[in-house]
């Protein structure tokens, strides 16, 4: 049976709540139940997106919702963190790519109202403000979900001097550059620049939902949560947020726990 509790991590500055899961598949359900309410309560709303492995298993389930008739994502509007530089919306390495085949083609979505960066725009800048406008006009996100990259970086807002406000053109670090290689061909294949919103964008959201399974992860939770608040460790800026959810599982909550945070 799974165990679900909230934390509150005094040691933060704002408080945020830390619900526990088994393991991936239960991890993916409490998240999917916590996104589903969302769309139940406002069924016009604007949900951010991401991608990565972490939300797939979210992603199936909210699908099988919609494919039982109990989740309509008709008046749903979406809105992507990120995208590569370069690669056109077909290649099966984008990210609107990821989110076609992972959710949208088999959700009742209005795929017009579903919004990723523009991956062959060259002008960062008219990107940037073309997909901050997006957001704006869409009355802003109601809930963003978001991964966590293994150096702490939320959508490709990379570790860095200060923290970016809103969407723009970003070099990604050889870090991210690694662990993304897992899904090209070879390393070289990885597109070295991404469209991302930055930490404002993401900060305005009502709510964040924050995903995060595995071993891998268990510093880097660590510190995003109980360490300081720096964009050397882009997530730490969620400890400003004051509606912030944190999914994990067993393995990823492993350094939190062993020191009693939880
Ligand atoms: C990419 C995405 C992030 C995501 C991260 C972690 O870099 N831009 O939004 O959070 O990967 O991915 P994963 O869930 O595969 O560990």
């Amino acid at each position: 049976m799974s165990i679900c509790y909230c934390v509150f991590a005094d040691k933060c500055l704002v408080r945020m709540r830390i619900i526990q899961a088994i393991n991936y598949d239960d991890l993916s359900k409490k998240a999917a139940n916590i996104m589903a309410a969302q769309v139940l309560l406002n069924p016009c709303g604007v949900l951010g997106l991401a991608t990565g492995s972490s939300p797939i298993g979210l992603y199936k389930e909210l699908i099988n919702w919609c494919k039982r008739g109990e989740l309509d994502f008709s008046g749903v509007k979406t809105i992507n963190l990120d995208e590569y530089v370069g690669l056109a919306p077909q290649n099966d390495q984008s990210y609107r790519y990821f989110m076609k085949t992972n959710l949208f083609d088999h959700i009742n979505i209005n795929q017009k109202n579903c919004y990723v960066p523009d991956g062959l725009a060259t002008d960062g800048v008219a990107e940037g403000k073309r997909y901050d406008a997006i957001i704006s006009d869409m009355g802003g996100v109601d809930m963003q979900l978001l991964g966590i990259g293994l150096n702490g970086h939320i959508a490709f807002n990379e570790p860095c001097e200060w923290f970016e406000k809103g969407t723009y053109r970003v070099a990604l670090t050889q870090s991210t550059i690694n662990a993304n290689a897992r899904f090209f061909a070879t390393i070289d294949d990885v597109p070295k620049e991404a469209y991302t919103m930055g930490a404002k964008s993401i900060m305005q959201a009502k709510k964040i939902l924050m995903i995060i399974s595995g071993e891998s992860k268990a510093q880097i939770l660590y510190d995003a949560f109980f360490g300081k608040v720096t964009p050397m460790v882009p997530a730490s800026i969620l400890q400003f947020h004051s509606d912030v959810t944190v999914v994990a599982d067993e393995a990823a909550l492993s350094i939190v726990k062993a020191k009693g945070l939880c």
